[in-house]
């Protein structure tokens, strides 16, 4: 049992839920000590407020709840996860099943969430009764992998360099029986990875390419790519300070990757499971690479370098030219890869690309679905001109426009034999805390890829 859960025979204090709407009706069947103390606070049933209901003897009865009513612009399924960190110890239930009970509770997990690696916080101990059909055993496994996900991306440079990312894909492979191999330093030039190298070797730590599989060879071949850029200073076009302040995140997409496979494997759905992750660490040294240098790359394209701050796209290539060699039936990219696609989109909505409509469909109503949004931008080929060189087969950065429409571009050089690509530019942080969401690290696009992927090879 999940440490915030409990079994149903556990004794347990009720949670109503109500609205503006249907608070008044609640109100109406509670105990007199408990209804008039209720309005004695003016409780109205406001969309995420509460009111701890005390009995005649002072203990506690119970808790309401606020939910959006039915003429709200927008219902947050995961509000009732709110609850975790506001009330007192305690086991509580919901004693009026929430919405999408499943999601509530997963809510109330992943709400819980705290990076503790360097402070504890007071054990508080409040679970949640696991409501009626929901599979505890499913909301745990991604709740655990999420919270996983999320320690890799707040644990700062100095404590998770590019052999952290390698050490925690490898713990992640162990655990479920996969095998591992990583390519590291110069055996990345000798294996013909140059722009990882590229990338990675102004680094204490040298770059490398971590490969996982799993799962029988027969099955359907899906392929995850995860950007590992464990810091990203902007290389020698280095960041200016408030830019560079948060970017121990910039392997988001690794950790994205790493959480869904941990979610596959751990539920065991029937595919072959390849798992690449490029980590590197962005670095200035003397041995940086500069603006302007053309890179080989894996592919056989040659790239000129525009600017060395857009180091993701560079370390993905030649990952998604190793996936595409085996003619995958869907390769996954996660990747922190632009600033603009924040500009465009905001922190909590990141874009994806695919030129594959029924895929692209599947992903929206999947993300809906699971409350992991996402929105489809456009692969809009005229653009792809943005990325021409003069000199090079391609320039790797589009100009001040666009941004994250051109770096999905370029990633499309790389992709060209597999039956489906999709590429996520996530943003793996939370500015502001909301339900389920603590500030700080956020995995993006796992849970809703989770869900799309159990529909289909799910037993
Ligand atoms: N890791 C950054 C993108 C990023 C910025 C992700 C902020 C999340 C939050 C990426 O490597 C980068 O620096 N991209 C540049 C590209 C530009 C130089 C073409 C950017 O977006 O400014
Ligand atoms: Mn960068
Ligand atoms: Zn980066």
């Amino acid at each position: 049992m999940h440490p915030l859960l409990a079994p149903p025979t556990e004794p347990s204090r009720p949670i109503w839920l109500a609205s503006d709407e249907s608070w008044a009706d609640l109100a109406e069947g509670l105990p007199e000590p408990a209804r008039a103390f209720a309005g004695a606070q003016g409780f109205e049933a406001k969309p995420g407020s509460h009111c701890v209901l005390p009995k005649a003897n002072g203990e506690i009865l119970g808790v309401v709840f606020g939910l959006e009513g039915a003429s709200a612009k927008h219902v947050d399924p995961f509000l009732p996860g709110k609850l975790a960190a506001l009330l007192p110890q305690g086991v509580y239930r919901f004693e009026t099943a929430p919405g999408d009970p499943t999601l509530a509770t997963l809510a109330w997990l992943l709400g819980a969430y705290a990076f503790e690696r360097y402070r504890k916080r007071p054990a508080k101990s409040v679970r949640l009764v696991v409501p009626e059909g929901v599979d505890h055993d499913e909301v745990a496994r991604i709740a655990n992998a999420v919270a996983a996900g999320r320690d890799l991306i707040n644990t700062p440079a100095n404590d998770l360099g590019p052999d952290g990312i390698e050490a925690a894909a490898r713990h992640l492979a162990d655990r479920h029986g996969a095998a591992f191999a990583s390519i590291v330093g110069d055996d990345l030039l000798r294996q013909n990875f140059p722009m990882i190298h590229a990338v990675g070797r102004a680094s204490a730590t040298p770059p490398r390419l971590i490969d996982i599989a799993w799962g029988r060879e027969d099955a359907p071949k899906v392929t995850l790519v995860g950007k590992g850029v464990a810091f990203d200073t902007g290389g020698l076009d280095i960041k200016p300070s408030a830019s560079m302040l948060l970017m121990k995140r910039d392997m988001g997409g690794a950790a994205a990757a790493l959480a869904l496979a941990d979610m596959i494997m751990g539920t065991g759905l029937h595919i072959r499971l390849r798992v690449l992750v490029p980590a590197v660490e962005n670095a200035i040294a003397g041995s940086s690479f500069r603006p302007g240098d053309i890179l080989p790359s894996r592919k056989g394209i040659t790239v000129e370098i525009g600017n060395t701050d857009a180091e993701g796209r560079l370390i993905l290539g030649d990952a998604l030219a190793l996936a595409d060699e085996q003619s995958p039936d869907l390769v996954v990219d996660f990747a922190t890869l632009t600033g603009a696609a924040r500009v465009a989109l905001g922190p909590d909505l990141p874009p994806f690309y695919t030129e594959d409509e029924a895929l692209a469909a599947e992903i929206v109503r999947c993300g809906r679905a699971v409350n992991d949004p996402v929105w489809r931008l456009p692969l809009w080929q005229p653009y792809a001109a943005l990325l021409d060189s003069k000199i090079a087969d391609t320039n790797h950065v589009g100009g001040p426009m666009a941004g994250s429409i051109t770096a999905a571009l370029f990633l499309r050089k790389f992709v060209t034999a597999a039956k489906a690509h999709v590429h996520f530019d996530v943003f793996a942080w939370t500015n502001a805390a909301k339900p389920g969401r603590p500030e700080g690290a956020e995995i993006q696009g796992a849970r809703l890829m989770y869900q799309l992927l159990k529909e289909r090879y799910g037993s």
